[in-house]
């Protein structure tokens, strides 16, 4: 006997971003409004720099609202993004009580969405949660399209799932506080869209980056705006990351791989600044973007107060086997992304927008850098 189990389905995931200014009582309108339906108990998932900083108002103004709510705490930075964090934060809502009628609302930069969205997709099976994005990196990339992950110590966001937000909230007024090197960190994610798909974003930022290291007002919203279009028309055409939403993977290959071989030393968007330096560099010997081109993207990172070389300290051979952990590779064969000049990626063939590159190519490039 046998039996079919048919389980089609159709699901809409939908979700609205918003970008503003101080956007806690948006937050909590938009959850009396019905956000998150009928839920009356939420778990806050934030970082010990963002909690003193923006989380208070938040909690407080959920008390008194009369929903349940508690906070939990994880350390600043990449070294918490892992599965042993992700248990901690689990263990504690259980402790709490926190069954399946909850809502996890993540605060914080990439590490903070990144881990509180997974713990959302399994605890209980799966519960909301919300991206309540504070940082330029943030804004930028983690907090939308669903990509929820946590480190391993073989390599970044090599365990997660996709995982939607019921909405996400970008709050710029939150990057005042950031230190400069968080927000070049968040700037190097910027670069890499404007590479791929925004050449007026490119030279928009090549007349103002300065402003937004000094937080200008004009600037910051401008750049949050062209991010974000950027990102979720790619994540509308591609949530899975079947083919095109690898594109978002520029500066990606070498940048995660430099990352963990730094040991987190080098923040995430140095990491990927010194990624798209070197597949800039890589694409330009195959002809698909101009010497002048390459340097337009280093000069740009440079201003941005990037790196643009490889630390010394960087164990070249360590990262060139690193580069393997990537998830492009097929059958064990290194895959890249390559801009086309400046607002434009390679396509490769139907869907296809990655190239198999072989080792000796990219390990010139590494020891030139
Ligand atoms: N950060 C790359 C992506 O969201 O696909």
């Amino acid at each position: 006997m046998k039996f079919y189990c048919e389980l089609k389905k159709v699901v809409d995931d939908s979700y609205d971003i918003e970008i503003g200014r101080d956007l806690a009582e948006t937050l909590i309108n938009d959850i009396k409004g019905g956000l998150c339906g009928k839920i009356k108990k939420f778990a806050i998932v934030t970082d010990s720099t963002v909690e003193p900083l923006y989380v208070r108002n938040i909690f407080a103004r959920l008390i008194n609202e009369g929903y349940d709510t508690n906070v939990f705490v994880i350390p600043e930075g990449e070294k918490s993004k892992t599965r042993a964090m992700k248990e901690f934060v689990e263990d504690s809502m259980l402790e709490k009580g926190y069954r399946r009628d909850c809502c996890i609302i993540a605060i914080g930069g990439g590490v903070v969405s990144d881990l509180a969205g997974f713990v959302a997709g399994t605890y209980g099976r799966g519960v909301p949660f919300i991206n309540y994005a504070t940082t330029l990196l943030s804004a930028a990339d983690a907090s939308v399209g669903g990509k929820t992950a946590v480190d391993t110590p073989l390599a970044t966001n090599l365990i997660g799932l996709f995982n939607q937000p019921k909405k996400v909230y970008i709050d710029i007024d939150t990057w005042k506080t950031l230190p400069e090197r968080q927000l070049s960190s968040g700037l190097a994610e910027t670069i890499k869209h404007a590479c791929i798909a925004d050449e007026e974003l490119f030279s928009y930022l090549e007349a103002n980056i300065e402003k937004i290291l000094t937080n200008d007002k004009e600037a910051c919203e401008y750049i949050a705006e062209h991010n974000c279009s950027v990102k979720y028309k790619v994540v509308m055409k591609d949530e899975r990351e079947s083919g095109l939403r690898e594109v978002l993977n520029l500066g990606h290959t070498v940048g995660r791989a430099i990352e963990t071989v730094s040991d987190y030393n080098l923040l995430h968007g140095e990491a990927v600044a010194i990624g798209l330096v070197a597949e800039a560099r890589l694409g330009e010997k195959y002809g698909f973007i101009s010497h002048e081109n390459v340097q337009r993207v280093i000069n740009l990172c440079v201003r941005a107060k990037l790196p643009v070389n490889i630390p010394p300290y960087i164990d070249r051979n360590a990262l060139i086997r690193k580069l393997y952990t990537d998830k492009k590779v097929r059958d064990g064969k290194l895959r890249m992304v390559f801009q086309k000049e400046i607002g434009d990626v390679m396509c490769f063939g139907d869907n296809d927008y990655a190239k198999q590159i072989t080792e000796p190519e990219i390990a010139q490039v590494i020891f030139e850098m």
